[in-house]
């Protein structure tokens, strides 16, 4: 039996990565593995409210409170979700995690980002993911796939999706082993193909 693994797919909206991590998913059930697709904020269950009210809830939201409630999000989360998948052999796919809360709340609406780091831990008791893939693309192809009907965290404008960008990429250097970064301005075949490659390095690997 093959050893669970956690996979996360990360980038700026319309990036793509939800289309990759469903194509991803078709093509290891269809290897033969057992995997479970979650997405952060909106785990099943609980999830689902915190996310209803961080993308709709049309009042004023301070940073520190839309950052707690995405830390809330994700402990739900990791406990009820991915650990015990991931526990039993699964390999979970889940679509945002720690990487977004430093690329949007850190660098995007400035958070102090050891502070976030110090409570991505607290909130995943300090399991990271196996693999983490940042879809990169640029803001203005990003913002155009967003489209006119934006919810409360795309209204942030471009200069935070920038922000945004450029702590993607950050991340992925400091922490090359864990982050690979996919040049998201291809075919969805052509990215495919990559993230096939990558994760079957990541099963190898374990
Ligand atoms: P969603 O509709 O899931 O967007 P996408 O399809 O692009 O993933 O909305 C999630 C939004 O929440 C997205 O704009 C990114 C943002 N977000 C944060 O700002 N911090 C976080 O920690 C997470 C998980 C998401």
């Amino acid at each position: 039996m093959t050893k669970g693994l956690f996979i996360t797919f990360e980038g700026a909206d319309g990036c793509g990565k939800t289309t990759q991590m469903k194509l991803i998913d078709e093509y290891l059930r269809g290897k033969g593995f057992r995997t479970l697709m979650t997405r952060e904020p909106g785990a099943k269950g609980l999830g689902e409210r915190v996310r209803e009210i961080l993308l709709n809830y049309d009042g004023e939201v301070s940073p520190a409170c839309e950052s707690f409630l995405f830390l809330a999000d994700r402990a739900q989360n990791m406990d009820c979700i991915i650990k015990p998948a991931v526990e039993k052999g699964v390999i979970v796919l889940c679509d945002r995690h720690t990487d977004s809360t430093i690329a949007y709340q850190g660098y995007g609406r400035g958070v102090n980002i050891d502070e976030l780091k110090n409570l991505n831990n607290i909130a995943t008791g300090g399991r990271k993911p196996d693999l983490t893939i940042v879809f990169d693309i640029d803001v203005q192809t990003s913002q155009a796939r967003v489209g006119e009907e934006k919810d409360r965290m795309e209204s942030a404008g471009v200069e935070f999706f920038e922000r945004v960008r450029k702590g993607y990429l950050e991340i992925a250097k400091r922490e090359p082993e864990r982050v690979k970064v996919v040049d998201s301005m291809r075919t969805i075949e052509e990215i495919h193909n990559e993230v096939v490659e990558l994760i079957e390095n990541a099963i190898r690997r374990t």
